[in-house]
């Protein structure tokens, strides 16, 4: 092969299958940034319900789903699409705009799903520098070319769990040319307890080239089933439209989504819960001496001197948590908030190693 890189192999840093570091039984798995307050009975109900017509496929247009989302943020459903998970519309948004010789922008830890999608379509991914591992609006217009064409901010943002505010989320979209299409990914806009933060929705107005994404895989707990969604002007989504998988939400996930929708009270519930058990586990990291940004999301981010030794102390306690090596951050693990049991078993771990 000499040393040049093989032209068949895709050049890039991450990858979506991780191997699971050897040990006991995993007890304990806080490495997906899954919900640990599980699923709506209502929305259990509803797929098992659709589970006796399985020979009847789904609806291609999801539109008791789109009508329900619609319903539940006051949003017109002409104007969302449906995808398997946020991640095939991410992964969409890439097909649709970009291709070789053109760049897609995100920042420095940005989720990794954002290099993947410009390795697939052949474009460039190009990273603004963040300032405290958050977003910095000034250095990604400074890195807008002629050639970007799509710019990912997650908003909060996986593995960094920092999230921007309203304000300078509409700088940054007035700030960008029309030619760019700025995708908010607001997977976990649901854990933001911050009065300054925006989901998005509001952000997109009238902008053809303004898109939010949002999923039901976290807050919700639905990850097993995929759902996503995206919210933009009627000329947007009438293009996702046509690049999206035809049958793309499964109609389990269809009927699930809907369910799920119509039980505010257990969403809230389970929101609430990560949120508590986020400040707990935050602060007993804290009194361990490691410093922990703060997190609008259902994971933490803290900093180890030896981040490889504590989650092989960990794991060989039957926790999984996710180290961030490839994100460019070797001294982080990313630790799921879990249940106050969960959190309870993670803080005794680490304290045994390092109190
Ligand atoms: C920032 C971010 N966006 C999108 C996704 C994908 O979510 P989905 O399950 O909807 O595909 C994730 C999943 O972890 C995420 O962290």
């Amino acid at each position: 092969m000499g040393d040049r890189p093989n032209p068949y192999i895709p050049q890039i840093g991450v990858s979506v299958v991780r191997p699971t570091p050897p040990g006991p039984p995993v007890r304990i798995d806080l490495s997906l940034n899954e919900s640990s307050f599980g699923a709506s009975p209502r929305a259990v109900q509803a797929a098992q319900a659709r589970a006796r017509t399985l020979e009847r496929y789904p609806d291609p247009a999801s539109r008791a789903l789109r009508a329900a989302i619609g319903r539940a943020y006051d949003l017109d459903p002409a104007r969302i699409a449906c995808g398997n998970g946020s991640e095939e519309l991410l992964d969409v948004i890439g097909r649709l705009f970009a291709r070789a010789g053109d760049e897609i922008l995100f920042t420095r830890y940005g989720f990794a799903q954002f290099p993947i999608v410009a390795m697939r379509v052949g474009a460039a991914a190009v990273t603004a520098p963040e300032r405290e591992l958050t977003a910095d609006v000034d250095a990604l217009l400074a890195a807008v070319t002629a050639r970007t064409r799509v710019l990912f901010l997650a908003n909060p943002n996986n593995p960094t769990g920092t999230w921007l505010p309203r304000a300078e989320l509409i700088r940054l979209r007035d700030g960008l040319p029309g030619s760019v299409v700025l995708v908010i990914d607001a997977a976990y806009a649901e854990f933001v307890d911050d009065p300054a933060f925006d989901d998005g929705l509001a952000v997109v107005g009238e902008r053809d080239n303004v898109v939010v994404t949002r999923t039901f895989s976290k807050a919700f707990g639905l990850a097993a089933l995929r759902v996503g969604w995206i919210y933009g002007s009627a000329a947007m989504i009438a293009l996702v439209d046509r690049m999206r998988g035809i049958g793309n939400v499964n109609a389990l996930a269809q009927a699930a989504a809907v369910a799920a929708l119509d039980d505010r009270g257990f969403v809230a519930d389970a929101v609430a819960r990560a949120i508590e058990s986020r400040a707990r586990l935050a602060a007993g990291l804290r009194q361990l001496g490691l410093e922990v940004p703060e997190s609008g999301t259902n994971f933490v981010l803290p900093r180890f001197a030896d981040a490889a030794a504590a989650q092989a102390h960990l794991r060989a306690d039957g926790i999984l948590v996710r180290r961030v090596e490839d994100y460019g951050l070797p001294d982080r693990l990313r630790i799921g908030v879990g249940t106050a049991e969960e959190v309870d078993a993670v803080l005794a771990s680490l304290h045994r190693l390092l109190g």
